[in-house]
């Protein structure tokens, strides 16, 4: 049986190693260490969840919003549990977040190269921006 649960501080360690070990997501050495993600967290209590699995981590996703509009970030499903609806579950958890928070548009960022995400997230009705770019700015030197 999977079990869903918000996503808390305490298991920023177990969920950024769970994600370490998933190709295509593009994780960030600067943003994507336990005291970012527990930060984002802070700021955004209440959209992000896990599945477990017998207690392991098995899915994850990184949800919030800036008042005006939500972001995803970061979901991901262990290969063993994937077409189990265990995605659309942890988006359509984070989505109805969204909404009670008033929020009417979500976006997220997929790497150019994953074609399967893509055809994913077409499959489950979200359009690509294909009018936008993405683009970011260091604010202070990487480590
Ligand atoms: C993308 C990912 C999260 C999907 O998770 P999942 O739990 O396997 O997906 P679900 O079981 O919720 O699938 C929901 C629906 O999408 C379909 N689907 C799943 N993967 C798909 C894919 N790659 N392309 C098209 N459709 C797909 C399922 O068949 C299901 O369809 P149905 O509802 O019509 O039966 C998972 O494959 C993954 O972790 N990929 C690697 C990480 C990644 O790339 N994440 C995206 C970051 S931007």
């Amino acid at each position: 049986m999977i079990a869903y649960q918000e996503f808390s501080k305490a298991d920023c360690p177990e969920v950024l190693a769970f994600w370490r070990a998933i190709a295509g997501l593009g994780l960030n050495p600067q943003d994507d260490t336990p005291a970012a993600i527990g930060a984002f967290l802070d700021r955004n209590p209440g959209f992000s969840f896990i599945a477990r699995r017998d207690g392991r981590v098995v899915g994850a996703l990184l949800c919030g919003h800036d008042g005006r509009r939500g972001a995803i970030y970061h979901l991901a499903v262990v290969a063993d549990c994937r077409k189990m609806g265990i995605g659309q579950t942890l988006l359509q958890l984070a989505l109805d977040r969204l909404k009670e928070a008033g929020i009417q548009r979500c976006r997220l960022l997929v790497l150019k190269g994953n074609d399967a995400a893509k055809a994913y997230y077409h499959h489950l009705g979200w359009k690509a921006d294909t009018f936008l770019n993405a683009y970011s700015k260091q604010l202070s030197p990487a480590d």
